[in-house]
């Protein structure tokens, strides 16, 4: 029997579990020409929610394209790696997809093959110069608005990644976007990618070229009213049991996050024999084995850490969230000096990604580390 619980890669299908509001608000989003930022922390399910999305519109009136930006690194890369996610989007039939690659992107010379699945993958002879380039560029994201109006179709172009733009040289492709997704009709954009804080400020910042030209979609964390069904269920169809009260304590621990709630599940399900059901002893030993594997890492950052960031640290990890970290209680019961400390404390742990903002506070970004803090007696 297979481990039912997936974590890693963007999940889809059955192991995708809930997010239907922010499905729908995706979907009304996509279906009104919107333009949309969707931002959260590391691995909170945005690849996954906007796989879904896409994958959920109906063919005959939406074109969906999904860029992942992730293998770029300039901006001939950006041009073909668009161009030829435009051209696949068209269809599964290789010579209406080559018919497509041939009419948008004349000049890169596409080419179409088949993958192993019979999959139609379009490749292009293209090696421009700077100049071609930036004609090119024009060209690529032209092409989203003259798919609309030839198919009659709304368009809907995910970037995903989209920190990678910003490793390219200069902000070309930044400023181009930001003029062509103004104009475009029934042509929806969203973007995301891996790294919030980048990203933030492409957005946030008023210097910056994408400065508010997308609509803000918070992504947060899965209700546990929505994890116990989902953790419930996939315990029954492999021949193991999981109680109410156990499935609520494992959400409490990871608060909900997806990745460290899959992860935790994967481990608990893995030590359970056939028709065994899980006690909260399997939730010790299941968090014990994923600890023991970080401890080493978890203990270099706690060493680099100063005496009150640990501080700090600890009653985050502790308190039950969220915490009111400005008050003079917290500052206080875990010896921070006074409130003016935290914002410079807060501000050392957020560079370095050792804790996130949430809308309510501030979280440890790792899940699990917070769990080995909370286990230490320092
Ligand atoms: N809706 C969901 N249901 C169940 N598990 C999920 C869901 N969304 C995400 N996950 C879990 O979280 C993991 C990370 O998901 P995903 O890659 O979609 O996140 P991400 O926000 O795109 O990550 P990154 O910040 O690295 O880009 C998945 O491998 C899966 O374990
Ligand atoms: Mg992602």
């Amino acid at each position: 029997m297979n481990n039912p619980f997936e974590y890693g890669a963007a999940v889809s299908g059955s192991a995708f579990c809930n997010r239907t509001t922010e499905t729908a608000d995706l979907m009304s989003a996509i279906h009104n020409s919107q333009r949309a930022f969707l931002y959260s922390e590391r691995m909170m399910g945005k690849t996954s929610l906007v796989r879904r999305v896409l994958a959920g519109l109906d063919p005959e009136k939406y074109v969906a394209v999904y860029i992942d930006l992730w293998a770029t690194d300039d901006e001939a890369s950006f041009i073909t790696t668009t161009a030829r996610e435009i051209s696949q989007a068209m269809g599964s039939d290789a010579s209406r997809v080559l018919e497509v690659a041939k009419r948008l992107f004349s000049r890169f010379s596409p080419k179409v093959s088949l993958d192993d699945n019979g999959i139609p993958k379009v490749s292009f002879e293209y090696n421009p110069t700077a100049e071609q380039a930036r004609q090119s560029l024009e060209e690529v994201l032209a092409a989203p608005q003259r798919m609309a109006t030839e198919s009659g179709k709304k368009v809907a172009i995910v970037f995903d990644e989209l920190q990678r733009i910003l490793e390219y040289g200069d902000d070309h492709v930044e400023r181009l976007l930001r003029s062509i997704i103004q104009m475009q009709r029934n042509v929806s954009y969203i973007f995301l990618g891996s790294r919030k804080h980048l990203l933030q400020d492409m957005f946030l910042n008023r210097k910056r070229p994408l400065y508010s030209a997308a609509d803000h979609f918070p992504l947060g964390p899965i209700k546990v009213e929505h994890w116990l069904p989902f953790i419930q269920q996939k315990f029954e169809t492999t021949g193991r049991q999981i109680s109410k009260q156990v499935t609520e304590q494992i959400c409490l621990l990871t608060q909900g996050h997806p990745f460290y709630t899959q992860h935790l599940c994967h481990a608990i399900w893995e030590k359970l024999a056939a028709g065994e059901e899980a006690t909260e002893l399997d939730i010790q030993r299941g968090l014990q084995v994923l600890l023991a594997r970080e401890t080493g890492a978890y203990s270099t950052l706690w060493e680099s850490l100063t005496v009150n960031q640990r501080r700090f640290l600890y009653g985050l990890a502790v308190e039950d969230h969220p915490v009111s970290l400005y008050s003079r209680a917290f500052v206080q019961k875990y010896r921070l000096g006074n409130p003016s400390a935290i914002q410079r404390l807060s501000g050392a742990l957020l560079k370095r990604d050792v804790i996130d903002r949430d809308a309510r506070s501030f979280v440890i970004s790792d899940r699990f580390f917070r769990l080995w803090i909370r286990e230490r007696e320092d």
